[in-house]
């Protein structure tokens, strides 16, 4: 990655940990290579850099006191929120104190994760679909690291000309391989298309219903904010997120999250409960991994002309595009 995208990506919110891995314990998290530590104490979550300002121990192995962050080499503790450091246990009486502070980082908690930002946010986190606004049974997935690039796994999330040779497993034979024309709309970083196809009647283990003819509304949120949106003949709605956490500085390794989400007349009509989808959708993301973690380079190519597209391909296209402009953008403005 140059110098340009890293700058950019430091800018950006990313998840970092799903809320419910947040509890007593601190957690592990990265982003682009920096060594991050989340913990709660009660409400208040708190990012702060792994590592120990004192000698360098990672304090995700540490413990969550009363007010802060304890070490698990030394004790010295760092206050949640400011990370300023409030005790060294081994100081002698009336010796005057150590002043150190821990890096902390901007916490945001949206969509069941936490969210952090290297530097000041250049772009908000992103609206998901209409959440918030209508209801959906939302569940998150467990995080997995991947070899490859943010952009290659936001691709992959957004290609529909794989799901016949990739997805037979999960999907079945019966796919539909055309992939009709669409236009992709831009509305500044935000990126939308809408699509149909079928299943084949063996989605979810024969569930006719959800196996169907379907319409797809995709959206992609730069720089690799994507979900998609399912609704079915019936009306039905189905809920599929990922974002992409960079986790190394040269951004050849990232850590996926994601959500999965129904509607009522899913759960009600069509029987499927939700831990059923979430199943469908990691098996899904499973055929997907041996993908994208084999494709070279490691990072979707900025530059259209190094690769061959065909028409199903618009929204990389437009994605690549809509990517090299924000990068410009940015490093225009914070100029
Ligand atoms: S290394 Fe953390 S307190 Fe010494
Ligand atoms: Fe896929």
């Amino acid at each position: 990655m140059d110098q340009a995208e890293h700058q950019l990506l430091r800018h950006t919110w990313f998840p970092v940990a799903r809320i419910e891995d947040v509890a007593d314990r601190p957690v592990s998290a990265n982003i682009l290579g920096t060594r991050l530590v989340v913990y709660r104490i009660g409400d208040s979550i708190t990012v702060a850099q792994a590592d120990c300002p004192h000698r360098g121990v990672d304090l995700a192995m540490g413990a969550v006191r009363e007010d802060g962050l304890e070490c698990p080499y030394h004790g010295w503790i760092f206050e949640a929120g400011t990370g300023r450091c409030t005790l060294v246990p081994s100081l002698p009486p009336g010796s005057s104190p150590v002043r150190t502070t821990l890096r902390t980082y901007r916490v945001a908690q949206a969509y069941g994760h936490v969210w952090s930002c290297l530097e000041e946010p250049y772009l908000p986190i992103a609206g998901l679909a209409d959440v918030g606004r209508t209801s959906w049974h939302l569940a998150y997935g467990k995080p997995v690291d991947l070899n490859c690039g943010m952009r290659q796994l936001t691709e992959n999330f957004r290609d529909m000309g794989h799901f016949p040779f990739v997805h037979q497993g999960s999907m079945g034979p019966d796919v539909r391989r055309v992939v009709d024309p669409y236009q992709v709309h831009r509305d500044g970083w935000e990126l939308e298309w809408e699509l149909s196809t079928d299943l084949g009647g063996t989605a979810l283990e024969g569930n006719q219903a959800l196996g169907t003819r379907q319409t797809l509304t995709y959206h992609l949120s730069l720089p690799m904010f994507a979900w998609i949106r399912t609704v079915f003949p019936d009306g039905g709605r189905r809920l599929v997120a990922q974002f992409a956490t960079p986790i190394t500085a040269d951004g050849l390794r990232v850590r996926q999250f994601w959500v999965v989400g129904i509607d009522d007349i899913v759960i009600e009509q069509h029987g499927v409960s939700l831990e059923e989808m979430w199943k469908y959708e990691r098996v899904i993301f499973e055929e997907d991994y041996p993908i994208v973690e084999n494709q070279y380079p490691k990072e979707a190519p900025l530059d259209v002309r190094s690769q061959a597209h065909a028409p199903s391909d618009r929204y990389s296209v437009a994605y690549r595009r809509a990517y090299t402009e924000l990068l410009e953008t940015f490093a225009k403005e914070s100029r």
